[in-house]
């Protein structure tokens, strides 16, 4: 039998506040393939966006400039390669000077080295994401074929992060469609304003998730007792008819109760019993969040006869999401697969990228015209 041919792809990632390059190989079809990383870093910027409470595209765009050519040197010394096969390169969704960055390096190297270049879309890549996974620890292993994960169609993908909310339906890879998403904030952005609010530093999800875990609610009868009152707040469109988001009203609904409660004590965030009722808004807005997430995607499981459900983005990292999902998929349906991406995987990073980018190569196996591909940065799936 013919050996498959294997690919090189170089893949790179600048939409947000994090530049990223792998070298991965891949072989085989959409339904059979292999996947093995040769190098892979991630630059975060996070640390620079902190002092602002958000990524800034000015400063994304410089600090992808510098990173790119380093990280490019970095990765093929360790991958061995001299050139890929291919570049793979996100074109959106995203900051658009921060995607641009990207793009025209591609550009410039799919030009030197004479190689195609694929455009990528990000949302695709976080779609994908947990396609694989590694086999034994939680890092990713270098020259080492990862798993690949079983999947059936039709897919759910709930796509979950600081600019998405949405569920898109997957035939098959490659065919997309879209039965919902948020009307305003996405979910990862509430996680990062209601922690703003509470004075947790960026990026505020891992954050909160940490501070929910410390509040115990009394069971109703108790509540009230010794002056705690438990807090509560909406589950925005949990029932209209429709597959969208509303996280904005949730978001007023925590600075309103928050200006309340200062308003009977004006120091209640600071003073040494502050970390009680942080945790207690905590607690309530991520049940909040995450109870309408939940809801949705089941109801789209049971409306598209889903075989398999991919959660993908950086608040899939969210434990008690995970949880509750789980036992939800359980309760409706034991024979429901069910995917969560692995940290490397999960937060923004070209493995992903090269992934997405490989399936669609595979169509035609030329890539673009270099002079066309443009960033997009409200590209949709
Ligand atoms: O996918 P991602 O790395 O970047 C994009 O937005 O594309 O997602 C980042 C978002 C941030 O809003 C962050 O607060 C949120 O994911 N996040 C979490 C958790 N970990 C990251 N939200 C809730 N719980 C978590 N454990
Ligand atoms: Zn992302």
């Amino acid at each position: 039998m013919k050996k498959a041919k294997i690919y090189t792809i170089l893949s790179i990632e600048t939409s947000c506040d994090e530049s990223a390059l792998s070298v991965v190989q891949m072989s085989g079809n959409a339904s059979n393939f292999t996947f093995k990383v040769l190098s892979n870093v991630v630059v975060s910027q996070i640390e620079i966006h902190q002092e602002y409470g958000g990524v800034f595209p000015a400063i994304a765009k410089r600090e992808h400039e510098k990173a790119l050519p380093i990280l490019l040197e970095k990765v093929l010394k360790e991958s061995k390669i001299k050139k890929p096969d291919f570049i793979a390169v996100t074109y959106g969704p995203g900051l658009e000077p921060a995607l641009w960055v990207g793009i025209n390096f591609a550009r410039a190297y799919a030009d030197i080295w004479q190689v195609p270049l694929v455009p990528v879309n990000h949302m695709e890549g976080h779609l994908l994401s947990s396609y694989i996974s590694n086999t034994e620890n939680r890092k990713i292993e270098l020259n080492k074929n990862l798993k690949i994960n079983r999947i059936k169609f039709p897919i759910l993908s709930l796509l979950v992060s600081g600019g998405h909310t949405e569920l898109v339906v997957a035939k098959k890879i490659g065919l997309y469609k879209k039965i919902g998403q948020t009307l305003d904030d996405a979910v990862g952005e509430a996680f990062d304003k209601v922690a703003r609010m509470i004075g947790l530093p960026y990026p505020g999800g891992p954050e909160i998730a940490k501070l929910a875990q410390n509040h115990h609610p009394l069971p109703p009868p108790q509540q009230g007792r010794g002056g705690i009152q438990e807090i509560h707040f909406p589950r925005p469109m949990m029932h209209s008819k429709n597959y969208n988001f509303s996280y904005s009203g949730l978001k007023t609904s925590v600075l309103y109760t928050i200006r309340d409660l200062k308003i009977k004590n004006p120091k209640i965030l600071e003073d040494k019993n502050s970390n009680e009722i942080k945790s207690q808004i905590a607690h309530e807005f991520q049940n909040s969040a995450i109870e309408v997430l939940v809801h949705k995607t089941m109801r789209a499981i049971m409306e598209y006869k889903i075989k398999t459900l991919l959660v993908g983005g950086g608040v899939a990292n969210n434990k008690y999401l995970q949880n509750e999902l789980t036992k939800s998929c359980k309760k409706h349906n034991e024979n429901i697969i069910l995917h969560f991406p692995q940290k490397d995987f999960s937060t923004d990073n070209s493995l992903m990228i090269a992934l997405a980018g490989y399936f669609n190569f595979l169509k035609n196996k030329k890539g673009v015209d270099l002079n066309k591909i443009k960033a997009d940065g409200n590209l949709s799936l």
